[in-house]
């Protein structure tokens, strides 16, 4: 079942979702400066890479111009299309790949239309615990069963139960020029659910008018819960970071990075 929540903040809203992701590609260059460091010393300096809910293709994008061939895949057509502009704009479209399709079928969805083992798989920025905990489960074996053993996968820019046990914060808005995005949660720390109402606006003078508002629900991992899914997946978890562009090593305060080897 696609929950509907899914559908409305990456689909139907996609054009106030875009913006954000849009704002996420400042530092994403630091980011993959990070990651190609970390391939280096497993000795993997081209390849094929895998970006899981790819969005607007950052990463995919980003990794291309160092020169790996990229394949992303989102559920959304809206953040590909615009992937696929960047891409063009960029002029690394001849080396990056946009596919549409649910990652819980992940290998139909790359199987019929690419037939290379991959060497680095990226999830980045949140993209996991949208759905039940199989899910994600099915998601990592299936990237696993796409690449070649030893290959690296990158679980980027996440956050953990660590974190929100100390540094929760119930609200917190995001300025966007003319566009505001206000974000009010609730963590339960029962089940390690977080539900976000996403509230959009268009700032007129003095006013905020309203556009939209999405809530959401989403599982967040602590450290050891995700390597142990990861492991039973095949992925078995080498190093974490706080902060992958500056290596910086990870703390109840930092966000989540793991780095993990195909076994
Ligand atoms: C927080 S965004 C992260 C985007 C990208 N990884 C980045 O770092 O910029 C989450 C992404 O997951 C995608 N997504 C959500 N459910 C999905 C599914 N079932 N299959 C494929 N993509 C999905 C959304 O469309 C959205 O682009």
């Amino acid at each position: 079942m696609r929950r509907d929540w899914v559908n409305k903040l990456f689909i139907e809203r996609s054009d106030l979702y875009l913006r954000l992701l849009n704002q996420r590609w400042l530092g994403t260059e630091e980011l993959v400066d990070g990651m190609t460091k970390v391939l280096d010393s497993f000795g993997i300096k081209a390849g094929h890479l895998l970006d899981l809910c790819c969005g607007n293709g950052r990463i995919s994008i980003h990794m291309a111009k160092k020169g790996f061939k990229a394949v992303g895949v989102d559920i959304s057509r809206a953040f590909l299309e615009a992937g696929e502009r960047k891409a063009r704009e960029l002029g690394v479209s001849n080396l990056v790949t946009f596919l549409e399709g649910d990652i819980r079928k992940l290998e139909e969805v790359v199987r019929t239309r690419y037939s290379r083992p991959f060497d680095v798989v990226v999830n980045a920025w949140a993209s996991l615990g949208f759905y039940e905990k199989e899910d994600d489960l099915s998601m990592f074996k299936q990237a696993r069963q796409l690449s070649k053993e030893g290959s690296i996968l990158f679980v980027a820019e996440t956050t953990h139960t660590e974190y929100l046990s100390i540094k929760f914060a119930p609200t917190s808005y995001i300025d966007l020029n003319r566009f505001v995005i206000l974000e009010n949660r609730r963590y339960e720390p029962l089940t390690s659910q977080v539900s976000t109402s996403w509230i959009f606006y268009n700032k007129r003078g003095q006013d905020l008018e309203l556009i939209d508002k999405v809530e959401i629900t989403h599982h967040i991992y602590s450290l050891s819960e995700l390597s142990s899914l990861l492991l039973k997946a095949g992925w078995k978890t080498v190093a974490s970071y706080g902060n992958l562009s500056t290596l910086q090593s990870m703390s109840p305060l930092t966000h989540m990075n793991i780095v993990a080897k195909a076994v």
